[in-house]
């Protein structure tokens, strides 16, 4: 119980990675806030918080909008009174890859920042005046292999993820005379709603990938990729995130921890 009694409010946490995190943080104790542009699926994670006997709420909300933001936070203060770890999780990549990066046009860069970016600027400017006052916070800023190399696969993806990780060493830095902890976490292959939708795409631009499943070209990449030759689960990133929010990892602040097999090693 690591994070008993605390409040956590975990973006995009109706499926996938942010439905990993919220089950973890809610089995170690905390309330949980779900978020997500998907009302159905955040109600259903809602309730399986429930089940595990902790509070929460599920709310209809689009993390790039900044009036949106601003009534999430009003709607979970007003509900729970605090909000002690934040998790922008919500995050997405484009369906017009690179490869090269003359395919993209400028409306791929202007989601890719402003889902991936924005969003966490967006969230931590209404969130942070209130840890400031209570001078405690746990942020944890979902970012991406993608964001450690050079990925030729996105790039406004891998551009977008690489600043997610600039951003968390600058919040880092203006923020620990407060008290409040901001660390990223680099997720490396989930077969997630991500990847069932990315893996088809791949497949099409690559005749080396002809005629696979999604699952089969996603295992490909994993085989080609990851050293530990295995796949990471939502659980993976659940069970850093409770780590970074947990009052073990107290003196680490403005790091990007990599869950992804041995991927990347910087
Ligand atoms: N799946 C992977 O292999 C992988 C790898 C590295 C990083 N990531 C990152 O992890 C995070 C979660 O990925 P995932 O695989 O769970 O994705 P997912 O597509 O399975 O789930 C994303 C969730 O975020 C929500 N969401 C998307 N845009 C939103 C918005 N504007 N406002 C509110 N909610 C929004 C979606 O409704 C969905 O519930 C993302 O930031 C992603 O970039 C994923």
């Amino acid at each position: 119980m690591r994070l008993e009694n605390k409040v956590a409010l975990v973006t995009g946490g109706g499926m996938g990675i942010g439905r990993g995190i919220v089950l973890c943080m809610a089995r170690e104790g905390a309330d949980v806030v779900i978020p997500d542009l998907n009302l159905d699926s955040a109600n259903k994670v809602a309730g399986e918080v429930q089940n595990l006997g902790r509070k929460s709420l599920a709310l209809k909300v689009d993390v790039t909008k900044k009036q949106q933001v601003e009534d999430m936070v009003k709607k979970t203060l007003d509900t729970f009174g605090r909000i002690d770890i934040l998790v922008n999780n919500a995050g997405m990549m484009g369906d017009r890859l690179g490869m090269p990066f003359l395919n993209n046009e400028e409306e791929d860069w202007d989601m890719a920042f402003a889902v991936n970016v924005k969003s966490v600027f967006l969230v931590c400017k209404a969130v942070v005046p209130h840890m400031i006052e209570r001078q405690y916070g746990k942020i944890i800023n979902l970012s991406s292999v993608a964001g450690r190399f050079a990925s030729q696969t996105n790039p406004p993806y891998s551009v977008a993820k690489a600043g997610v990780v600039t951003f968390t060493q600058i919040m880092a830095k203006d923020l620990a005379k407060y008290n409040i902890n901001v660390n990223a976490i680099c997720p490396g292959f989930l077969y997630t709603s991500f990847w069932e939708r990315l893996a088809p795409i791949i497949g099409k631009m690559n005749p080396a990938l002809a005629g696979m499943s999604a699952r089969e070209i996603f295992e490909s990449r994993v085989k080609a990729l990851v050293p530990l030759q295995r796949e990471q689960t939502p659980e993976d990133i659940g069970y850093a995130a409770v780590f970074l929010a947990s009052e073990e990892a107290r003196n680490i602040t403005g790091q990007a921890l990599h869950v992804d097999g041995g991927t990347v090693m910087i």
